[in-house]
């Protein structure tokens, strides 16, 4: 790695008219994140706490995001879209004469930090600039790079491409580096005169071989750098940073059993020995200790599972669920902001929001927590190794202390001491022949 701290600037301007979207394209998700979010986190792999953002007028929300994941950077607004190098230039003084400058686009998610810095790596002594080219199934609308072996002449856009030019597959992936010492020097040098009449980032190619600087590039797989402008790319993209996801939790010690119908988010962690039945999905912030299984159809977000828990089938985990070790929560279950302790269990058709469950308690089917009273939630309390009747309703905030038995079918709105039965339904009545003259009335034509 070369010694020159590196100052990354990334473009995120785009209003990605192609989406038909009232966001932002750049906050656009991919495994959980937006787009934006894995180019930062790229950069901080890299260790470049300090990187630069240019955005559009009033793209308030990625200024929010971008100070909540890297409060170091910097935010900068491009008034006018005049072009890519004049993007790059209203990052101001961001741009500092003693850092290489590698410009990033926040469209382009799927970028590994390895990459860039093989990139930045190749910038030095014979080459100011450095280009990540990549070859293209189909080259159309990208800029074509123009080489001479390792040289990089120039890139021509494909706008203002010959015919002969058009039939080079090399193309610009946009992600370019430039040496620290002539980086403004270049951009301030490019012009506009070309067929979208914009200040071209690419152009500070020629300009560094006219001085005689030079330039060069590097390769990379054409996945890597796909750009996402309509919503079909955001899919490919997902489906891709998906398939990278299964197969670092494979590599990490989890059983996939049908990985491509596994959904994951980029900060997914799954311990050893966990196994993951087919068509689960874990949203953000998911945490699953070893040995746990999952069992097919679940959803989990913002939720912990503890060693040797099983979770689902059909299972669903929303944020604050915190189930503990050897916990069985299974079909139809759904938990919120609650948390289960060790060998607790859940099995069937149950809600448990704003509770906490006592270790061993055994949660009948048909459980509800009444945890809302339409205005406000309450905390729902169940102790360690007491039994919940099938069917009951728990309207909180109530207490069920430890070893108590709830009958079923009953409503409990009133604490009920350790050990004790609380039944909370109207007592069962009989009444003796009661049906068979209700038969008899109705057949000699009576009500
Ligand atoms: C650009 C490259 C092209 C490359 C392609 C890869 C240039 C001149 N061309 O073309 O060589 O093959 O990307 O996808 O760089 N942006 C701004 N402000 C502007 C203009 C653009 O922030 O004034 C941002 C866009 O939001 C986008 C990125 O820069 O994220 C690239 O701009 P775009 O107009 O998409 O360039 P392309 O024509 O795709
Ligand atoms: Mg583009």
């Amino acid at each position: 790695m070369p010694d020159t701290p590196c100052q990354f600037v990334i473009l995120a301007a785009g209003e990605g008219t192609r989406m038909r979207s009232a966001m932002p394209k750049v906050m656009h998700g991919i495994a959980g994140e937006p787009m934006l979010g894995h180019v930062l986190a790229a950069v901080q792999a890299l260790g470049g706490a300090e990187a630069a953002v240019v955005v559009g007028p009033g793209m308030e929300t990625v200024g929010a995001f971008v100070a909540d994941r890297m409060p170091g950077a910097s935010l900068h607004v491009q008034t006018e879209r005049l072009g890519t190098a004049h993007a790059v230039l209203a990052a101001g003084a961001a741009l500092r004469p003693d850092r290489d400058l590698v410009v990033l686009y926040g469209d382009t998610p799927l970028v590994r930090p390895q990459t860039i810095d093989r990139l930045r790596a190749s910038i030095g002594a014979g080459a100011a600039v450095a280009a990540l080219g990549f070859e293209a199934v189909d080259p159309t609308g990208y800029g074509r790079l123009l080489t001479d072996g390792e040289r990089l002449l120039a890139i021509r856009e494909h706008k203002d491409a010959s015919d002969e030019e058009r039939a080079i597959t090399l193309c610009n992936s946009g992600i370019i580096a430039i040496s620290c010492s002539v980086a403004r020097d270049l951009l301030e040098a490019i012009g506009n005169d070309n067929a979208k009449g914009e200040y071209y980032l690419t152009d500070a190619v020629e300009v560094a071989v006219e001085r005689g600087l030079g330039a060069t590039f590097i390769r990379c797989d054409e996945q890597e750098v796909l750009g996402v402008n309509t919503r079909a790319q955001l899919a490919a993209a997902e489906a891709c940073m998906q398939e990278r996801l299964r197969e670092k939790a494979m590599a990490e010690g989890a059983t996939l059993v049908a990985p491509e119908t596994v959904f994951l988010s980029t900060d997914t962690v799954l311990g050893r020995d966990v196994v993951v039945e087919p068509h689960v999905v874990f949203g953000p912030g998911v945490r699953v200790a070893d040995g746990v299984r999952i069992r097919a159809f679940s959803h989990l977000e913002q939720a912990t599972v503890g060693d040797g828990a099983v979770i689902g089938p059909y299972a669903r985990l929303r944020p604050g669920a915190d189930i503990g070790e050897k916990a069985r929560i299974g079909n139809f279950v759904e938990i919120k902001a609650a948390t289960v302790a060790a060998g607790a269990k859940a099995n069937h058709l149950a809600y448990i929001g704003n509770a906490t469950i006592g270790a061993g308690a055994n949660i009948g089917a048909g459980t509800i927590t009444c945890n809302y009273d339409g205005f406000d939630k309450h905390h729902t309390e169940i102790g360690a190794g007491a039994f919940i009747g099938s069917n009951s309703a728990l309207v909180a905030p109530v207490t069920i202390s430890d070893g108590a038995y709830i009958g079923s079918g009953s409503v409990i709105t009133r604490t009920v001491a350790p050990d004790a039965l609380a039944v909370g339904r109207a007592r069962q009545v009989e009444i003796a022949g009661w049906a068979e003259r209700k038969r008899k009335a109705r057949q000699r034509g009576e009500d």
